[in-house]
């Protein structure tokens, strides 16, 4: 059974500062993740190709809401998107540390590679 939010819960009888209103942004991030989650569980469980091919987009153009949100969610939080920027820069260090760690444990070549065939 789904477990929605009350709908009257954000409502307030002023406008949002930015910064409640960068929390209501992340709090709308977390609807569109569990909603890429549920469509995406829907479509593992069927082999029903209509309901795949439909589920399947819909659970796409959750993705493409969350790259708007988080989009948004950048323009009214600068300083996180700094630390967004910094998450970013460390997974890449990581990902050429193991590139670097691939490429010495990986042989150029091998005895299997040095014969030539006809
Ligand atoms: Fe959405």
């Amino acid at each position: 059974m789904a477990d929605f939010a009350n709908p009257f819960g954000m409502n307030v009888n002023r406008k949002l500062t930015n910064e409640e209103l960068a929390q209501a942004i992340r709090m709308d991030i977390s609807g569109e993740l569990e909603a890429i989650y549920l469509y995406d569980a829907h479509v593992q469980a069927t082999d029903n190709k209509a309901a795949i091919k439909v589920l399947s987009d819909i659970r796409d153009e959750e993705k493409a809401h969350v790259g708007e949100l988080m989009t948004l969610l950048r323009i009214l939080d600068p300083k996180e998107a700094e630390f967004f920027i910094s998450g970013e820069e460390e997974v890449k260090e990581l990902m050429e540390e193991l590139d670097k760690e691939t490429a010495v444990n990986t042989p150029s070549s091998t005895i299997g590679s040095l014969i030539k065939e006809d």
